[in-house]
């Protein structure tokens, strides 16, 4: 019953979240900030809406398991990539300050969720962005602890990138060199993740439900897990594999997927994105002519690589996929 008498209205606590949300930015420490802080409840900016741990929720236990491919001869050493990763996130903070930033035209982008001033809910987790191709920054211009390893990283990243692309040319039945002149392999971005550990891992999201917005991504995930593949409507958990690198593709399109948060962290992740290089307007894409026929018309417009990747920041981690909005 809602009293009558306007003096015993309950209000709710005040909750400006925008200003929340800035004020969050502005201490340019992330999430990790936070937690350092000795924070014991998640503030309301990271609360999920309501539903977003729905029927789709399955308990871990599944019988899906997620194929994995032994390709011999492509050597990499994933382990020294996540120690860097937490070298980064775990420095002095005064010094990893100096690349937090917004803006998307710099060599790195160090900052708590790349949506953060437009999402529904934040995300907890802290990340930094730079591109390795086809445009390798200068080494001085990349934070100390990724310097010295980047140039091979690099290397066998772009190595696997190329065979991965032949395979997928081939496996659609396509010539293998396919979508490698159309550029799939050309850019490379590196995304790296710190998800601190959180008191309240129920009210918040590691990551929201999102497709990539890239031609494939490469993740190497560390040892905690949480990881989550949307499979016919049901998220299914997507275990750790030591010395493993997950590929995350369907048919050219990426799948859905989520990362829970964790009261045990940090957790640590690189993605690796094949991706056409933000800043230049190139190829258009669409669907593979070769492939279409009468029975199996077109299902997207065409679009540039540029428009797409403007609307997938636009948009943020809504829970869409970019790619809904190049419907036919
Ligand atoms: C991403 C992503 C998953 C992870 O960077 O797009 O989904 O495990 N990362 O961090
Ligand atoms: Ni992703």
């Amino acid at each position: 019953m809602v009293a009558a008498n306007a003096g015993e209205v309950q209000f709710e606590p005040k909750y400006d979240q925008a200003s929340e949300v800035k004020a969050f930015d502005e201490t340019k420490a992330g999430v990790k900030g936070l937690v350092d802080a000795g924070i014991s409840e998640v503030p309301r900016i990271f609360h999920v809406p309501p539903n977003t741990f729905g029927e789709t929720d399955v308990p871990s236990a599944t019988q899906f398991r997620i194929p994995v491919i032994d390709l011999q001869g492509v050597k990499d050493d994933p382990e020294e990539m996540k120690v860097c990763v937490r070298m980064f996130f775990e420095q002095d903070d005064e010094l990893k300050k100096q690349y937090y930033t917004r803006d998307n035209t710099k060599k790195v982008v160090y900052n708590s969720n790349f949506d953060l001033l437009t999402a529904p809910a934040a995300n907890w987790r802290d990340s930094v962005y730079y591109n390795l191709a086809p445009d390798p920054p200068k080494p001085e211009e990349l934070p100390e602890p990724f310097r010295d390893m980047m140039v091979e990283y690099t290397d066998r990243m772009m190595n696997l990138g190329h065979l991965l692309f032949e395979l997928i040319s081939e496996g659609i039945g396509l010539s293998p060199d396919h979508l490698l002149k159309i550029d799939c392999a050309k850019g490379l971005g590196q995304l790296c993740h710190y998800y601190p550990a959180c008191p309240q891992p129920e009210l918040t999201m590691g990551a929201s439900k999102h497709a990539d917005s890239s031609f494939l991504t490469v993740l190497l995930q560390d040892h905690i897990g949480g990881l989550q593949v949307l499979h016919e409507n049901q998220w299914i958990d997507v275990p750790p594999v030591p010395g493993a690198l997950l590929i995350s593709n369907d048919k050219l399109v990426s799948v859905e997927h989520r990362v829970l948060a964790n009261s045990v962290g940090p957790r640590v992740s690189v993605a690796s994105f094949f991706i056409t290089y933000f800043r230049v307007d190139s190829i258009s894409y669409g669907p593979i002519k070769e492939l279409l026929s009468e029975d199996n018309p077109p299902k997207y417009r065409e679009t540039t690589a540029l428009e797409y990747l403007f609307h997938f920041h636009k948009k943020g981690l809504d829970g869409k996929t970019a790619l809904q909005h190049f419907r036919i």
